[in-house]
């Protein structure tokens, strides 16, 4: 079987001055996730310790970098999933934890529940001895300033969101194994001015994250609102049936954002190993690792590169 990493660090007009930052974002988490990866680490493994590194990066909106809320909370959202037995970990509008995505998976492994979210979240971080963090732990100068604009009056930062550059970069990896065995992860700190308690696709399983040894893998960036009315995750895998490539599959998958007018974009891995990111937004910050050609990255359309 090949193993296969690939990660990205969300799908909008990326302003140039950025995108040295996301190509170099993408390019430790596809180092760290692979080492696990290459070294025979499982694909859960690999897109965990990929998203944590995301999620550490301030350029990205997750864990460190994220969106502020309207009343000036981080509140955040992370999946994982597991294709071999369709096993899911979720956790919605969680305050005070650093790496969502490693909560996401405790949910998984460690209770009967798929999701929890805010306050139970909370509570079950503390339950299982997480480290929690303060919010200011997880808010950087420009989400500051952005929030302090909107709620000044100032509504461009919210309807420019997806198409002017502003900053957006919900985070995700995909992975195959030796083994065979596929996983996907998402996380992320939301969108600008989202209302205490609004919850995106990023934890819905099928939504923002979807993975199934069957098919395939998939990991979802853009406006959560509309992303869920097209379940875009697990409609790109299921339009891998038939051996369709990803990249086929994948923009399948992503037309039907048209019928919602979503802004988005998508990582997706097939059971063979064959990797594809689709969007629909000026550009994706993304990367992929594999044994034949190593780690490449890249934000703009086209090859990826060194
Ligand atoms: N896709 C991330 C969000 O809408 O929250």
């Amino acid at each position: 079987m090949p193993i296969v990493l690939a990660v990205h660090g969300g799908a909008w007009n990326i302003p140039d001055a950025a995108v040295e930052a996301h190509r170099e974002g993408v390019r430790e988490a596809l180092r760290a996730g692979w080492a696990a990866l290459s070294e025979g680490g499982s694909a859960l493994d690999a897109v965990e310790i990929a998203v944590r590194v995301l999620e550490e990066d301030p350029t990205f909106d997750a864990g460190v970098g994220s969106r502020l809320n309207r009343e000036r909370k981080v509140e955040l959202d992370a999946s994982i999933m597991c294709g071999r037995e369709l096993n899911a970990g979720a956790v919605a509008a969680v305050q005070r934890v650093r790496h969502p995505i490693s909560l996401a998976r405790k949910v998984m492994e460690e209770t009967h529940h798929v999701m929890l979210c805010g306050q139970g979240a909370s509570q079950f971080a503390d339950e299982i001895g997480m480290k929690r963090c303060r919010t200011r732990d997880l808010l950087v100068g420009r989400e500051l300033e952005r929030y302090e604009r909107v709620m000044a009056g100032d509504r461009r930062p919210v309807q420019e969101e997806f198409e002017k550059p502003a900053p957006m970069g919900t985070v995700g990896a995909i992975a195959m194994d030796g083994r065979g065995n596929l996983a996907a992860a998402t996380s992320t700190g939301g969108i600008q001015d989202k209302m205490p308690g609004r919850v995106g696709d990023t934890p819905i399983p099928g939504s923002g994250t979807f993975a199934d040894n069957k098919l395939g893998a998939a990991s979802c960036t853009g406006h959560g609102e509309k992303i869920m009315r097209v379940v875009l995750a697990k409609a790109a895998v299921d339009r891998l049936a038939g051996d369709v490539h990803p990249s086929t599959a994948g923009m399948g998958a992503l037309s039907t954002m048209r019928r919602v007018r979503g802004k988005g974009g998508l990582i997706l891995l097939d059971r063979y190993g064959r990797v594809s990111a689709r969007f629909n937004t000026p550009r994706m910050a993304r990367g992929v690792a594999d044994e034949a050609k190593g780690l490449r990255v890249g934000v703009d359309r086209g090859a990826l590169r060194r």
